[in-house]
């Protein structure tokens, strides 16, 4: 970016030819974290590539939080509904850079009221536990839900929402800190993972009856715990993999208790303009209205993407973690 500005000066001055500004102007770069290869945490490489430009049907965003949030700063000549300086949230993936380019079908407005780093965390979690509790399971009064790492970024969203929905959440989370946290987020019970017998628990919170959902992001380490806690007729989602994924079933056990399984990703909820507006629409209603609030564990620099990824993995983190190039 120096050196293209730097070059426009010259130029100005006419202390440069035309076609000088152009190679520098081609050679424009940004930071960005790659992964180059199959690998661990240092497989997160932070360096300088070739910033990217729009093309037809897309938009360059100068990401303000790396992923999902920023301004637009381009837009392709096929582009009608965005101009530059728009606040803009994306899931165009390749945003941990300090540019990313999104067709515009992954890219929604922001209004001014929504800070970058709300529609950030909005933009995934928040979509995601939206579409959980609506779609996936519609939650309704007076029902039993067990949120799994429920003080973790969808959980505590999870927890947010089951409770303005009136149900009764039960949350799992491996502290007596994040089971606090749960909580105060509106998890009517909560079970520290690492000393009592969940199933147990929820057999005793429901009268052995078992919850209506559970919500499962952590995947290989809690689906028998979730099948288990699961009522008849009742559904398991397992949308996430924090423990791994979860091995192939056996679809034999649903038998038992005529139990519906799920297995979503929030991507097919946005497969289309209307579909994303609609959903966002409603997101960014329910921040409005205080219904949903935003827990951030920390602002990361871009450049210790290594870091933030080590905390995740670590299992130290609560809520959604930002990356700021
Ligand atoms: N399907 C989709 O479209 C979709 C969308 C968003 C997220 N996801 C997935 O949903 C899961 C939760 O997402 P998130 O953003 O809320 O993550 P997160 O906040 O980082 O939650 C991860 C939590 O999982 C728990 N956990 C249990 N076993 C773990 C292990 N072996 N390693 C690491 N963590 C473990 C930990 O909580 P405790 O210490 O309390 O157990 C940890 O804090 C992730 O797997 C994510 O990829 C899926």
């Amino acid at each position: 970016m120096l050196t293209f500005s730097i070059a426009k000066h010259l130029k100005a001055r006419s202390l440069l030819p035309s076609s000088t500004y152009f190679i520098q102007r081609t050679m424009s770069t940004m930071k960005a974290v790659v992964v180059e290869e199959y690998g661990g945490l240092d497989k997160l490489i932070y360096k300088d590539i070739e910033k990217p430009t729009a093309s037809k049907d897309s938009v360059v965003i100068k990401n303000h939080i790396a992923g999902d949030a920023g301004e637009v700063t381009e837009v392709g000549e096929g582009v009608t509904d965005f101009k530059v300086g728009d606040r803009v949230v994306h899931l165009a993936g390749s945003g941990y850079a300090e540019y990313t380019e999104a067709p515009t079908s992954t890219v929604e407005k922001i209004t001014h009221d929504i800070s970058y780093e709300t529609a950030t965390a909005a933009a995934i979690q928040g979509l995601t536990a939206l579409t959980l509790v609506r779609d996936g399971y519609p939650v309704k009064k007076d029902d039993y839900i067990l949120v799994h790492a429920a003080a973790g970024g969808v959980g505590l969203l999870l927890c947010q929402l089951g409770k303005h929905l009136g149900a009764h959440v039960i949350g799992t989370a491996s502290t007596d800190e994040k089971c606090a946290l749960a909580k105060e987020n509106g998890a009517e019970f909560t079970i520290n993972s690492s000393k009592e017998d969940i199933v147990q628990r929820v057999n005793e919170i429901t009268n052995g009856v078992g919850v209506h959902a559970s919500l499962d992001g952590v995947g290989k380490a809690t689906f028998d715990i979730s099948l288990a806690s699961t009522r008849r007729l009742g559904t398991l989602i397992t949308f996430g993999n924090a423990s791994g994924p979860v091995p192939p079933v056996n679809l034999s056990v649903l038998t038992q208790k005529n139990l519906k399984l799920m297995r979503p990703t929030l991507y097919n909820y946005l497969a289309t303009r209307e579909e994303s507006r609609r959903w966002y629409d409603e997101l960014f209603a329910l921040i409005k209205q205080g219904v949903l609030k935003f827990h951030i564990h920390k602002v990361y620099d871009l450049k210790d993407a290594q870091q933030a990824q080590k905390d995740i993995q670590d299992r130290v983190t609560t809520g959604k973690l930002l990356l700021r190039p």
